[in-house]
């Protein structure tokens, strides 16, 4: 027996913990109702009466001995806790970089924000579009230039299934499954069979406007301009029409804007003419309305058209087009602090 609590006394002593649950595991082992120095205690009722007393204090010390150790061992692993708490929590954290948004989203936004005060709603369709959609309904004649190969990319070579070439196909769904009035915008994306350079993309994004109801005129749609242009460009900001052609509007017009960088003097931006061009309108073709099945007779509209990557570019002078789309931190962190 007391070679037994001898060679235990040394084992206890040895030992090591390195966690909260191993201490645990060593008071299960040695000192609960089952663990080794409480087996011995019970065995104390087998010592010889004349080694009892011996006996009985070695057993003694070596609970307190295995009671110590743990405890101790219990101490130091909370002691290095405790170092733990010794972090400085009010120190200023490393920095986390944060996203920007995308200068064309920016920009997006702003035009959808200044249409909605106008009560202009959202409107979206499909990128994927038919012929119908993108042409037929928007009175473009069967040998128009646009249909052709070289501007619109065709699916399958299946030529009804084409990627859309402008926002307009979102006119002819929206006026296809209602009834004036109707005030919408579109963004969206669209995609031309161009070759890839500073000034062309094959890919890039338009906003659509269209409203119709009885009795809109060309003075709705040149107040409709002029509004915008100065909520984007400056309170200052003057408008001015040139007669176009577009299959879709009659009359129809492009808008210049007095150059935002030199207020209308000339600069090499707006090669010294005081204007840039920003935008296509008119009033809807009484065919497209007739197409869609609106009665040409009741309702009249306008509608425009304006591509995003342009106005971003006179807002921010952004003079590579491809920059929009390579996602290069450098560019994108730019507009970290544009709103
Ligand atoms: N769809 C034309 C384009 O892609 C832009 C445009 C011009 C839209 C005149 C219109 C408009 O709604 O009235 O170039």
């Amino acid at each position: 027996m007391i070679e037994k609590i001898q060679s235990l006394k040394a084992e206890i002593e040895g030992l090591t913990a390195s966690s909260a649950a191993e201490v645990e595991a060593l008071r299960i082992k040695y000192l609960s109702k089952k663990g080794e120095v409480s087996l011995l205690f019970n065995d104390f009722r087998n010592v010889p009466a004349d080694q009892k007393r011996q006996v009985g204090q070695e057993l003694n010390i070596l609970k307190n001995l295995a009671t110590e150790r743990i405890n101790a061992l219990r101490e130091a692993l909370e002691n290095a806790d405790d170092a733990a708490d010794d972090i400085d929590l009010t120190r200023t954290p490393a920095p986390v970089a944060l996203g920007t948004r995308h200068p064309l989203s920016l920009v997006r936004e702003q035009i959808i924000s200044i249409f909605s005060r106008l009560g202009f709603t959202v409107a979206e369709g499909p990128e994927i579009e038919d012929d119908w959609h993108v042409f037929s309904a928007l009175n473009f004649a069967a040998d128009h230039p646009a249909r052709d190969m070289q501007d619109t990319f065709f699916i399958q070579r299946n030529p009804d299934v084409l990627l859309r070439t402008h926002t307009s196909s979102v006119q002819t769904r929206v006026m296809e499954h209602s009834q004036p009035p109707i005030r919408i915008i579109c963004p969206g994306r669209v995609y031309r069979n161009e070759a890839v350079s500073a000034r062309a993309h094959c890919f890039f994004h338009q906003v659509e406007a269209l409203y119709i109801d009885k009795n809109v005129s060309f003075a709705d749609l040149k107040q409709t301009l002029l509004y915008f242009s100065r909520e984007m460009f400056g309170p200052d900001t003057r408008i001015r029409l040139r007669p176009s052609y577009f299959p879709f509007t009659e009359p129809s017009a492009e808008m210049d804007i007095s150059c935002n960088l030199c207020g209308g003097k000339g600069c090499s931006f707006c090669k010294h003419t005081g204007w840039v061009e920003i935008l296509g309108c008119g009033m809807v073709d009484p065919n497209v309305l007739e197409a869609c099945g609106i009665d040409s007779k009741v309702y009249s509209g306008f509608a425009l058209g304006m591509g995003i990557e342009r106005i971003t570019n006179l807002k921010y002078q952004v003079n590579d087009l491809r920059l929009f789309s390579e996602n290069d931190v450098r560019f994108l962190e730019e507009f970290t602090s544009a709103h």
